[in-house]
């Protein structure tokens, strides 16, 4: 069943076109890769798919229902959730104070505790650090932290903005194998990563991104082999 569709979107920062016609769609349970250079227009897909911009023609549809004019808190409600580029925690607030708000709104005091605890058994850290405040957490805790809480909105459809930037090897390692385990456990991941080869290699299907335009798409592995990816994203002739 297709969760998300991007009809014709465009989208423009004042007189400046970012996103230029673009369709794609992403089906229930998959992981969905963008990829692309800076400035190819990531960031302004993710934020306009949450509610964040507004595009200026085309269509979004979640679940078959027209959600283009729909505020952003109100895409929450419905199932989809950010975790922003550069983390967007709160760094005043505790960690268990982030996670809470990423449950802003809901009332179903049983479901947040199960998403709470789905939270600490991914990210067993964020449970020993429950008290700390979140702007003393290191970066790859942080991005942690971002995670949880958009999950804490137990969302269909949970959109990574760079999930892997600014972290080492191995923090990067565990972020992309929890990743695929949020994925395993049934929420569909639309992820947005300069980190091309993970990205591919954990996807089901992917687009790349050249100044708002997408100008390939395919499975994770197909795009891993085209040897113009290969050259331009993946670091290898
Ligand atoms: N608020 C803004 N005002 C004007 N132009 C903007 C604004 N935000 C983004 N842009 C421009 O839109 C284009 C796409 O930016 P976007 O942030 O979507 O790129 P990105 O693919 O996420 O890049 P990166 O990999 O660096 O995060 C860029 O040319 C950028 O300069
Ligand atoms: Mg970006």
């Amino acid at each position: 069943m297709t969760l998300l569709e991007l009809d014709s979107i465009s989208v423009h920062y004042g007189r400046i076109q970012a996103i230029r016609d673009m369709s794609f769609s992403v089906e229930e349970g998959e992981i969905v890769s963008l990829i692309g250079a800076n400035g190819a227009g990531k960031t302004t897909t993710m934020k306009t798919i949450s509610g964040l911009l507004n595009p200026s023609s085309g269509a979004i549809r979640f679940l078959g229902q027209d959600i283009t004019k729909m505020k952003a808190h109100i895409r929450v409600v419905h199932g989809i959730s950010q975790a922003p580029e550069g983390r967007g925690i709160f760094p005043g607030m505790t960690v268990l104070e982030n996670l809470d708000m990423g449950a802003f709104g809901r009332k179903d005091r049983s479901g947040m505790g199960a998403d709470m605890e789905r939270v600490f058994d991914l990210f067993p850290r964020l449970k020993e650090r429950q008290k700390q405040l979140g702007g003393t957490m290191s970066g790859g805790e942080q991005q942690m932290l971002a995670i949880g809480r958009a999950l804490m909105s137990n969302p269909k459809l949970l959109l990574l903005d760079e999930p892997s930037m600014g972290l080492a090897p191995q923090f990067i390692r565990q972020i992309f194998r929890i990743v695929t385990e949020i994925n395993r456990q049934g929420t569909t991941v639309l992820l947005v990563e300069q980190n091309a080869n993970q990205a591919l290699a954990r996807a089901d299907r992917a687009f790349v991104l050249e100044t708002g335009e997408i100008t390939h798409s395919g499975t994770g592995k197909e795009l891993l082999a085209n040897p113009a990816i290969k050259e331009a994203y993946l670091g290898v002739g």
